[in-house]
């Protein structure tokens, strides 16, 4: 029950390109070998910033698990599925803002970042404000304890550290949890009983983070202890009362190296980006007519790859080699840009290869996508039901 597992998502905006897949995906795709994965379409994400143009939500979000699966996110191996279709995150996201205080919401640093960046929507509505507590019912309905995000997102996984510690410290107290929690450590056995006994006190007593690591594993190698019971013994090594909910912790996923086209950020806003799926020819046509060092006006005139976009794209395709070959090329005008870009051309097109080879399987037959998602949806719904029942008992709601 309480071993790794990481959830992430992304919002359906639009098609994915190479900074997606440099900055996320590759990741991802480590990850799910490593670990149990979850990943999904934050389609409720779009709506709140998006709330006025339903109609992309759609399209978005099936072109974006196609691209996922074409850069080798591997349904065999992560749970992949859409957020609408678990409702049991809106649940959680309603009975979580029942004890979220508004100055934790309102101190959100993307809060007042996003809606002056974009000034151009009205985003002060209940759903914006609520966002990062909708991303915590993400992440807690999993008891996900790992989760990937850029630097960008990591203050809200910090939030949903405080909702769960919050939400754990309120529910988390049955009555007599001290008598139930002891008389579960005697189920143990007398070995074990005293050993958890023993890592507990380290812990407790002199801060040992050690035992608290030892203890954790002891319990999660017990098989047939209750799930209440297990509960009570993972809180009662920290303190307080029953750990319902699991604290998460950011994965921070170093930055992208992959610039766009201009040489800022790749992203869809500045119009520097290529997609995933872009036809091979407008790759070569993108890289063939992008900017390069301004001082290079003529062939015979030396340049300076620091100054040119093009060799941050050689940073993250090309080996030492043709690295060093760029470099004493441009800087003695040996070579020419048009010659300089070439290997860029054949990497991403190498690249992107294999990818277009999946897609064409997924394009072919739509049922395909539909089915990985409907059998992730429904693990997704089983595991956050898990979850729910006993947030539910928690909450007092376990009446008919
Ligand atoms: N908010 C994230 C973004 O805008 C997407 C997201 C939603 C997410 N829920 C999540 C990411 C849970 C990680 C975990 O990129
Ligand atoms: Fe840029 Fe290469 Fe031209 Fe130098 S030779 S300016 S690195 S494209």
């Amino acid at each position: 029950m309480f071993a790794d597992r990481v959830l992430s998502g992304m919002r359906p905006t639009g098609s994915l390109h190479l900074g997606h897949y440099h900055g996320v995906l590759k990741n991802w795709i480590k990850l799910q070998q490593q670990y149990e994965c979850l990943f999904f379409v934050a389609d409720w994400h779009a709506l709140t910033t998006h709330y006025d143009t339903p109609e992309i939500i759609e399209q978005n979000a099936w072109d974006m698990v196609i691209d996922w699966l074409a850069a080798g996110v591997d349904p065999s191996q992560a749970i992949l599925f859409i957020q609408s279709k678990v409702p049991a995150h809106a649940e959680l996201y309603l009975l979580l803002s029942m004890m979220t205080p508004l100055g934790w919401l309102e101190r959100v640093p993307t809060y007042k970042d996003q809606q002056e960046k974009l000034s151009e929507k009205d985003l002060s509505t209940y759903g914006f404000l609520g966002y990062p507590l909708l991303q915590s019912a993400d992440i807690l309905i999993y008891r996900a304890n790992l989760v990937p995000v850029g630097e960008d997102q990591a203050p809200h996984v910090e939030f949903t550290r405080e909702i769960c510690r919050r939400f754990n410290h309120i529910y988390g107290k049955e009555p007599g949890f001290e008598e139930k929690a002891e008389l579960a450590i005697k189920k143990l056995g007398s070995k074990k009983s005293k050993l958890y006994a023993e890592l507990r006190t380290l812990y407790q007593e002199q801060g040992d983070d050690n035992a608290l690591e030892e203890a954790k594993s002891l319990l999660n190698e017990q098989q047939n202890l209750s799930l209440g019971d297990r509960e009570r013994l993972f809180g009662y090594l920290e303190g307080g009362g029953k750990m319902i909910l699991i604290e998460p912790e950011a994965l921070l996923t170093e930055a992208s190296k992959m610039p766009g086209l201009d040489g800022q950020k790749m992203s869809k806003s500045y119009n520097n980006t290529i997609s995933l799926r872009e036809d091979p020819e407008s790759i070569r046509k993108k890289i063939r007519t992008m900017p390069t060092d301004p001082a290079r006006v003529r062939r015979s005139d030396p340049g300076d790859p620091a100054k040119c976009p093009v060799w941050q794209f050689h940073v993250v395709y090309s080996d030492t080699q043709t690295c060093d070959w760029v470099q004493s090329g441009c800087t003695t005008a040996a070579i020419g840009c048009l010659e300089c870009k070439a290997p860029v051309i054949d990497a991403i097109l190498a690249e992107q290869a294999p990818m277009i080879e999946r897609i064409k399987k997924y394009e072919e037959d739509p049922t395909l996508v539909r089915n990985i998602i409907a059998d992730g949806c429904e693990k997704a719904n089983k595991l956050a039901e898990d979850t729910m029942r006993d947030i539910r008992e928690a909450m007092g709601l376990n009446y008919s």
